[in-house]
């Protein structure tokens, strides 16, 4: 008995964290849990809409009729947003992509013998929604998430300019009931026409709402 108001809309939507390996091994990473852009992915699908799943390393099933692609560092998640952005007419991204990666990825296990410090040098990753920003056609709708630890608004309001996004979910680390692992989130929508704060929600609830911003965009 959902409403089925994303009946042909494609939606493409990225998730949970990315892991920038330093041998095999070992890697880098976040917090990020998946479970709010699963969310997304599953009330989008059971909303009508054909929906694309681009997930990072996370312990979560897979919605119901959703296509889920399982990656796991920020070259193959960009690698597979690169190919499937253009067929979508939503694009979501979810992901807490890391910023950086090991220089070089060690072929065999390193070994701890010897120095008491280690260097390990990182480079930049590509920034996946400035991408899609960069290269969104007409009418095709982009939303990036942020979260921060201080100045959240004011950080989120310039990626929206910079990153060319329709929308900025802004997330704060610092109330409770919101951000890592839990099932809740206190979140501000930011767009062009101004800032929604929102109550704390279900991320399933919040899905929802930040669909129904999107469609109305
Ligand atoms: O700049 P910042 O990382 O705070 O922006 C967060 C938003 O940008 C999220 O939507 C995240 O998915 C996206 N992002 C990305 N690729 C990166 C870093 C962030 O797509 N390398």
């Amino acid at each position: 008995h959902e409403k089925q108001d994303l009946v042909g809309k494609r939606v493409l939507v990225t998730a949970g964290p990315t892991q920038e390996a330093l041998d095999p091994v070992r890697y880098i990473t976040n917090h990020s849990s998946g479970k709010m852009g699963f969310a997304v992915a599953r009330r989008a699908a059971l909303r009508g809409a054909q929906v694309t799943l681009v997930a990072g390393p996370v312990a979560l099933p897979t919605p119901q009729g959703v296509c889920r692609v399982d990656v796991r560092s920020a070259l193959e998640m960009f690698e597979e947003v690169k190919a499937r952005m253009e067929e979508a007419d939503i694009v979501v991204k979810t992901a807490a992509v890391g910023d950086f990666r090991p220089e070089t990825t060690a072929r065999d296990k390193i070994k701890k013998a010897g120095e008491d410090t280690m260097e390990v040098r990182l480079v930049k990753n590509p920034d996946i929604l400035r991408y899609v920003g960069e290269h969104k056609r007409p009418g095709q709708i982009v939303c990036g998430f942020s979260m921060e630890t201080r100045d959240l608004l004011e950080n989120s309001a310039k990626k929206l300019n910079a990153k060319n996004a329709d929308m900025i979910v802004a997330n704060s680390l610092s109330e409770a009931g919101a951000g890592f692992g839990v099932d809740t989130n206190i979140v501000t929508l930011l767009t062009k026409e101004g800032a929604e704060r929102l109550p704390l929600m279900e991320k399933e609830e919040l899905a929802d709402v930040i669909l129904d911003r999107l469609l109305a965009l």
